[in-house]
C-alpha cells in the first residue's frame, strides 16, 4: 500500500485488533512502536512500551519518531469496570493520545470509536434506532459509560484537530473478531437474533478491521471524520428485510438495502477511505489471502 507513514505508534497494542494491526504494519514495512498497558503475547514491533495511555509523560516517551498514531487502548465494555472507570480510562486515554500526538506534530491519528458510539445498541430502556441503515448521524441516546466515551472520543477528535490540526478517523467498529470466534458467536446469535436487532447483526472480521485502519492512515483527507464499518452482510444468515420485520418492525428503513444487509451504512467508508470489506463468514476466504495473520488466524 502507497503511502504508509514510515512508523506508526499503536496504543492497545497488546490487545485483539491491536495485535493483527501491528502484524500487518510490520509486514508492509512499517517501524511500529507497540504500546499497551501490560504485554501478555510477544510483539513483532521494534519497540515496545509498557505503559497507561493516561499518563503524559509515558505517552510522550512512546512518540519519538512517530508520524501516525492509531490508538485503540480502551476498556472494550461497560461491564469490564465502574461507570467512572470505564469513562474515565477512555476518555482520558484518548485525549492525552492525540493530544501528546497534536503537540509532537503527529499529522494523522486514526482512533478506535464503536458502533456503540451512538448508544442504542446498549441501552437497556428498549429504544430502537432511529432507522435502517444506521449512519454517522443518528440521534445518539446513551446510557452507559463505554458507549459515552465513545462519543465523547469523537469530540476529543474534533477538538483535536481544531487545536492542533491533526486529522482523525473515528472508526465505528462494530463487532470485530477473528473469523473463527465470529462464527461461533453467530450460532449463539441464530438462537436469540433480537440481541443484536439494534447494531444492525453487524459484525467485521479482524482483518477487515485492520485493512479499515491502513485505509484511514492513507486516506488522502483532512480533518475529523467519524466513519461506520461493516461487512457486506450480517452475523446471522438471514435476509435483512425478514430480520427487520420480525425483531424492528416498527423502525423505518430509510435507504435501499441488501438482500442480506449490511444494516450500517457504509458509504462514507467506500467513499472516503476507498474501503470495501473482503470478508464474510458466508463465505469462504479470498483465494491467495493477502492477510494470513498468524495473530488472527492463531
Ligand atoms: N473488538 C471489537 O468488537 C470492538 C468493537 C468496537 C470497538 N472496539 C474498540 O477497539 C479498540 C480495540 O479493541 P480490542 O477488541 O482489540 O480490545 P482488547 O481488550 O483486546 O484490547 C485493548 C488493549 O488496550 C489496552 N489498554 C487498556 N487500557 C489501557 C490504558 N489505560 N493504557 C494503555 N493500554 C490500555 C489493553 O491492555 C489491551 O491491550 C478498543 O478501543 C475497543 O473499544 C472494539
Amino acid at each position: 500500500m502507497s503511502g504508509l507513514p514510515e512508523r506508526v505508534l499503536v496504543t492497545g497494542a497488546d490487545g485483539a485488533i491491536g495485535r493483527a494491526t501491528t502484524e500487518s504494519l510490520v509486514r508492509l514495512g512499517v517501524k511500529v512502536t507497540a504500546f499497551s498497558l501490560t504485554f501478555e503475547h510477544e510483539s513483532p514491533a521494534d519497540r515496545v512500551i509498557a505503559g497507561d495511555a493516561r499518563d503524559e509523560a509515558a505517552v510522550s516517551r512512546t512518540l519519538d519518531d512517530v508520524d501516525a498514531v492509531v490508538h485503540l487502548a480502551a476498556i472494550p465494555h461497560p461491564s469490564l469496570g465502574t461507570p467512572a472507570t470505564v469513562y474515565g480510562t477512555n476518555v482520558v486515554a484518548t485525549f492525552t493520545v492525540l493530544a501528546q500526538a497534536g503537540e509532537r506534530g503527529v499529522r494523522r491519528a486514526v482512533v478506535a470509536s464503536s458502533v456503540n458510539a451512538f448508544g442504542v445498541p446498549m441501552n437497556s430502556h428498549g429504544v430502537e434506532p432511529a432507522y435502517f441503515p444506521i449512519d454517522e448521524e443518528i440521534t445518539a441516546d446513551i446510557e452507559d459509560a463505554y458507549s459515552l466515551s465513545k462519543n465523547s472520543d469523537e469530540a476529543t477528535a474534533r477538538m483535536a484537530w481544531r487545536r492542533w490540526g491533526i486529522d482523525v478517523v473515528s472508526l465505528r467498529f462494530p463487532l470485530t473478531k477473528d473469523r473463527r470466534t465470529l462464527m461461533r458467536m453467530a450460532a449463539d446469535i441464530e438462537r436469540e437474533p433480537a440481541s443484536m436487532a439494534r447494531e444492525g447483526w453487524a459484525y467485521l472480521d479482524l482483518r477487515d478491521g485492520v485493512r479499515a485502519i491502513e485505509r484511514a492512515l492513507t486516506a488522502p483527507l483532512t480533518g475529523p471524520h467519524v466513519v461506520g464499518l461493516s461487512a457486506d452482510d450480517l452475523l446471522i444468515d438471514r435476509p435483512a428485510a425478514e430480520l427487520l420485520r420480525e425483531y424492528a418492525p416498527g423502525v423505518p428503513v430509510r435507504a435501499p438495502i441488501g438482500e442480506y444487509g449490511p444494516l450500517i451504512d457504509t458509504t462514507r467508508a467506500r467513499d472516503l477511505l476507498g474501503f470495501e470489506p473482503l470478508y464474510s463468514i458466508h463465505r469462504p476466504d479470498p483465494v491467495g489471502d493477502p492477510l494470513e495473520l498468524g495473530t488472527v488466524n492463531g
